[in-house]
């Protein structure tokens, strides 16, 4: 399985949901076809482009190309930069502008950008007239590897992150890997560290590819069409299993319990993008394990190194800003991290590791205990 790809021919990979199955089709150039392929799925819809200022400035003229290359009727919808669009500010915007533009329930709406913007895209979706049917053309790697995929939408609230949304499936996916070129290394880097969760979490043969090719993914080579095509089939296969996180969906928030408090407490800002709170937490997750006796140190260790290898933050003390008040501060973190979904009735509910590529839910695990490692983490212990 971890031979890399060699043909051009767009990987698709299907997302098994019954009626609501769809496609995510992944290769370089796949954006020229965008139109032609939603001409076939819904002849006749009118589209709406949602982004933001810089992938309009990148894509969207090349989107709406291909849109009317099939003869499809575009508007677009250019939203701020950053989380703070996936509020309900940036919700209303987007919502006044589909009803303006007269999307109708048989039009579709194309999300182009990241990962706020597909969740902000799709969450309008999913309530303009109860419901317009939506088609996610992730630009970011993180949105291609994960958020493009599965039909999880929303924004934030001021109490914490994702905590407003709708289980709301696209209608397609078309992840162009070119389009990965303009990102910065950094933001690339984030992304990847979903694209090594799926290893840490699922498949260790994965990760042990990962170990050796992560710079030909990051040089744009057949090995990240590879990976993004490995990560989404790894999601899709939960997603089809668990479309409503009832079970082993959960398995997909390793490191996003101690990441979305860390992400909190840096107030959603660039001190710490989504993904670097997810190796940092994908981290403590690993180390919280061995702590209970689930891993061995050197599996923990493992993980670190790798995520450590390709730049990513893999501790409190790596993230800018680290002293400063509301990061370094366990009850701080340990109130944040009870505002996450992953809370039930006050227990706390962690996916750790019993080997690298095999990850369990430990429901009700006692906060005093997680709140004793992170403070020993935060004073520095190993
Ligand atoms: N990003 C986690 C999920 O889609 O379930």
């Amino acid at each position: 399985m971890t031979a890399a790809l060699t043909h051009t021919a767009p990987t698709i990979v299907d997302v098994a949901l019954g009626d609501r199955a769809y496609e995510i089709v992944i290769g370089r150039n796949v954006l020229g076809g965008l139109g032609r392929r939603i001409a076939a799925l819904r002849p006749g819809a009118r589209t709406a482009i949602v982004t933001d200022r810089t992938v309009a400035r990148h894509w969207l003229e090349a989107t709406e190309t291909s849109l009317a290359e099939a003869g499809i009727a575009s508007s677009r919808i250019i939203v701020g930069e950053g989380e703070a669009s996936k509020s309900y500010a940036g919700l209303e915007q987007v919502c006044e502008a589909l009803i303006s533009a007269r999307i109708e329930r048989n039009d579709l709406v194309v999300a182009l950008g990241g990962g706020v913007v597909g969740d902000l895209a799709g969450f309008a979706a999913a309530v303009v007239r109860r419901g317009i049917d939506f088609v996610q053309v992730p630009t970011s790697l993180l949105a291609q590897v994960d958020s493009s995929v599965g039909g999880k939408t929303g924004i934030n609230s001021p109490q914490g992150k994702n905590l407003v949304g709708a289980f709301h499936q696209p209608v397609l996916v078309v992840a162009d890997t070119a389009v990965l070129d303009t990102l910065s290394p950094r933001q690339f880097r984030a992304g990847y560290a979903e694209v090594a969760k799926y290893g840490v979490l699922g498949d260790e043969g994965f990760f042990a590819w990962l170990e050796v090719n992560h710079a030909g993914i990051m040089a744009g080579a057949s090995a990240r069409e590879h990976a993004i095509a490995t990560s989404c089939r790894a999601k899709a296969a939960i997603v089809s299993r668990d479309e409503r996180e009832t079970g082993d969906r959960a398995l997909l928030n390793l490191g996003h319990t101690f990441g979305h408090a860390l992400e909190a407490a840096t107030g959603f800002s660039d001190r710490l993008f989504h993904g670097e709170g997810v190796a940092v937490g994908m981290t403590l997750a690993a180390e919280f394990s061995v702590e209970r006796g689930l891993i061995a140190a050197d599996d923990a260790l493992r993980v670190k190194r790798h995520l450590a290898e390709v730049g990513l933050p893999t501790a409190l003390q790596d993230i800018a800003g680290f002293s400063q008040e509301g990061l370094a501060d366990a009850d701080a973190l340990m109130t944040l991290m009870a505002q996450d979904k992953k809370v039930s009735r006050g227990r706390l509910t962690f996916i750790l590791l019993e080997a690298v590529g095999k990850a369990v839910i430990a429901k009700d695990v006692d906060g005093a205990s997680v709140r004793d490692f992170v403070a020993r983490k935060l004073a520095g212990a190993a």
